[in-house]
């Protein structure tokens, strides 16, 4: 009987949740990314393909004002080696706009060079938003029925969303208010003001990686969820050691326990 309602109850959530989902929710894709799951770590290529595609493509209207620079280098993340890093940051162009004022030095009059102590710079002018944080802003999976156990099977899925928003555009255009709209299979209402960026072969990879549009998508989603949650990996780490731990002071315990009271037991 209870196998019944339950049945029949995940069998109306999951026809609601379609229902919603055709309304506008976007159409998210699930992919496998490597750093999911309980043991999963980031791609150490994948970051720094994603690094490039950033760079050479996103860069010109989204800034990472809440990454710092230095932290390319980090063992866990894309792990540039100190000199590329450094070369790196020289080469970065910085948009003279208000949130970047930080940087005018006033002896030279204009902007100081990026130091690695420095954040990627911001860049506002394009009405673009920042894409430090977005990889978590933003959730792929939702319900059924905002009980997020969707997301607890699949992950809150903000690298599925963007994977799945670089690779929706339709193809179809609008103009509305002055501002052409591109439809996108992905983002909620299914027009967005972003112009599709990437083709597929936008980018020229040194390791000879794929540049197909899933594939360079794939990459800086990557990348974007490494700037989002650049401690994902030790996270699971500690969590491991601290549930190791735990086991073992409960197998402690549970002896301690047995011997505290085996006296009382024995005379009963
Ligand atoms: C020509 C400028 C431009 C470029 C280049 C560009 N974007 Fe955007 N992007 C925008 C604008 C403008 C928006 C705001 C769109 C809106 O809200 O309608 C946006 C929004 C976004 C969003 C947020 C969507 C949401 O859910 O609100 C993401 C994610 C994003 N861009 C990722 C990227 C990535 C990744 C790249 C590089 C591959 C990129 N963009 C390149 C202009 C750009």
């Amino acid at each position: 009987m209870l196998k019944k309602l339950s049945l029949a109850t995940l069998a109306i959530a999951g026809l609601t949740s379609a229902a919603i989902a055709a309304g506008g929710e976007g159409k998210i894709k699930d992919k496998d990314f490597s750093f999911e799951g309980p043991f999963g770590t980031y791609d150490q290529n994948q970051l720094q393909r994603g690094l490039k595609v950033y760079t050479q493509v996103c860069s010109g209207c989204h800034g990472l004002k809440f990454v710092p620079l230095r932290t390319l280098s980090d063992e866990g993340g894309p792990h540039l080696p100190e000199d590329q890093m450094k070369a790196y940051v020289a080469g970065l162009f910085i948009a003279d706009e208000p949130a970047n004022q930080h940087l005018y030095d006033p002896d030279l009059e204009e902007l100081r060079a990026l130091k690695p102590t420095d954040n990627f710079p911001a860049v506002n002018s394009a009405g673009a938003p920042d894409l430090s944080l977005m990889a978590k802003a933003r959730a792929g999976f939702h319900g059924p029925y905002g009980t997020g156990i969707s997301q607890f099977v699949n992950g809150i899925g903000g690298p599925e969303y963007i994977y799945s928003l670089l690779t929706g555009y339709t193809g179809e255009e609008k103009e509305e208010a002055g501002v052409t709209l591109y439809e996108n299979t992905a983002f909620p209402g299914g027009w967005i003001s972003m112009a599709p960026p990437l083709y597929g072969d936008d980018v020229e990879f040194d390791d000879g990686h794929d540049t197909d549009l899933s594939h360079i998508s794939e990459d800086v989603s990557a990348f974007l969820m490494w700037t989002a949650e650049p401690k994902l990996i030790a996270r699971k780490q500690t969590g491991f050691v601290a549930v190791f731990f735990l086991t073992v002071l409960s197998v402690l315990l549970y002896l301690t326990n047995k011997k505290l009271w085996a006296a009382a037991k024995r005379k009963e």
